[in-house]
């Protein structure tokens, strides 16, 4: 075929296909390459792999950009908000008026925990990081609902649309569950006429059920952060949850496992330790010069600075760049560390250093700020990172679970010691 690949490797020549996708990346499809060759291939990282075809997420890093279901970013965030976009990312297609009702009733009648769910969040160490009583929280709640987590695909699939509405509606209850409880306080009754993040930030920081209080613009900037993290295709807790999936888990535990993977400070960490590097800078009176200095020498990174993918401006970056002007501006809040951010930004863009590798800001340069302007406490960051991904592996569990043939499993290069013989104890 024309559109074939020839790999040769000695004398020999392998035939292989070359997949194509709408936007018009190309893969050589090496799946048949070890049954032909005995050669595996090797990809550190996985930079340079394709671990599956999916019609979730659309990026080019190149050019910096981004679509959800083949929506432009810029525009779902100018016209749309957090839940529709949920459910355009999980089913695919924006709902109709009627679908877009049954799934929020759905989401406001899932907003109360399980008291035994409450117990378990209450029980977790006192110094347990919250990003830990999530994926705890997640792992009882699917308890707690057994009929919705019974390992057995298709009936998971059957009662996926209530699973899914349960989980992304209580990960925000379970976070504001845990913050309050820190506090010796309960969460207020969730109000079914208040939106999603009206009831969110009424759980983690109202008196009761009431949230006229809170400013449109203060819910609108918590909506826009969760809509701009709602899905970025294969990245390592997406990755992680669909790999979960494959081996047939339900959601709960494929969640509970993309939330362990966000935690780390590359990933869904970063948010948090961009704050903590602005304030570092601060309390050491530098105005950004002398961490850049220390990054270029490779003594610390610039938090919030490169992306995997992006080798340009990451689109939501642009977006919650101008979002944190509005926001801190609405909420009568000056920032220093704001100021501070965006002379690193000004520097770094301009310096050969950071031009040369291609490294921009990305999500987290901005997000902290904003969230942290709101109230929420910085180890929190990383947890509301996490509610705006959760319609992110909800779609892509759903994707494998309604596609995925085979359980992941990369091979490897063993460069361990070769075969040798036991040595007793006392021979050692
Ligand atoms: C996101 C990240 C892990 C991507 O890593 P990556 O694609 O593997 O990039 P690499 O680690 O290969 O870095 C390539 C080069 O840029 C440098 N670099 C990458 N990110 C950097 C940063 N934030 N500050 C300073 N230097 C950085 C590396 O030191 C390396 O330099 P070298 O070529 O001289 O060795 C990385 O950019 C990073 O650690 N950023 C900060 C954390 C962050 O904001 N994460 C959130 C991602 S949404």
């Amino acid at each position: 075929m024309e559109n074939d690949a020839t790999l040769t490797i000695g004398e020999n020549a392998y035939a292989l296909n070359i997949i194509e996708g709408t936007e018009s990346e190309k893969a050589v499809d090496i799946s048949s390459l070890r049954k032909q060759s005995k050669f595996i291939t090797f990809d550190d990282g996985y930079g340079n792999t394709g671990s599956c075809e999916s019609s979730v997420t659309f990026i080019d890093g190149d050019k910096g950009i981004l679509r959800y279901r083949g929506f432009d970013i810029a525009d779902l965030a100018t016209s749309s908000n957090f839940l529709e976009t949920s459910y355009l990312v999980i089913y695919g297609e924006l709902p109709s008026a009627n679908e877009l009702d049954l799934f929020k009733e759905r989401v406001y009648k899932f907003a109360k925990l399980p008291d035994e769910v409450i117990s378990a969040i209450h029980a977790q160490p006192k110094n347990s990081h919250p990003m830990g009583v999530l994926a705890a929280g997640l792992q009882s709640l699917g308890g707690a609902y057994p009929h919705y987590c019974t390992n057995d695909r298709k009936a998971d699939l059957d009662c996926f649309d209530e699973s899914a509405a349960l989980i992304i509606s209580t990960v925000r209850t379970i976070a504001a569950t845990r913050h309050r409880f820190l506090l010796n306080e309960g969460v207020p009754e969730s109000n079914p006429t208040a939106s999603y993040c009206q009831n969110f930030l009424s759980m983690m920081f109202g008196n009761d059920s009431s949230s006229e209080d809170i400013p449109a613009s203060v819910i609108n900037a918590l909506d826009l952060i969760f809509l701009l993290h709602a899905d970025h295709e294969q990245n390592c807790s997406t990755s992680t949850c669909r790999m979960i999936a494959s081996g047939g888990a339900n959601p709960f535990a494929s969640l509970a496992g993309g939330v362990s993977a966000l935690w780390g400070p590359l990933h869904g960490g970063a948010n948090m330790a961009v704050i903590k590097m602005l304030n570092q800078i601060h309390d050491a009176g530098d105005d950004g010069s002398r961490f850049i200095e220390s990054a270029k020498q490779g003594k610390t990174r610039l938090m919030g600075f490169g992306h995997r993918v992006y080798r340009n401006y990451d689109p939501r970056a642009k977006i919650l760049k101008s979002a944190c002007d509005d926001a801190l501006e609405a909420l009568g809040v000056s920032s220093p560390i704001l100021e501070i951010a965006r002379r690193l930004e000004e520097e770094a863009l301009k310096d050969p250093y950071f031009v040369e590798r291609k490294l921009y800001p990305n999500v987290d340069f901005y997000s902290g700020i904003i969230l942290q302007a709101l109230g929420f406490p910085t180890d929190m960051f990383t947890v509301l990172f996490a509610i705006g991904r959760t319609p992110g592996w909800l779609a892509h569990w759903k994707e494998i679970a309604e596609t995925g043939k085979k359980i992941h499993r990369p091979r490897q290069i063993y460069q361990g010691s070769p075969l040798r013989p036991y040595s007793a104890l006392e021979k050692r």
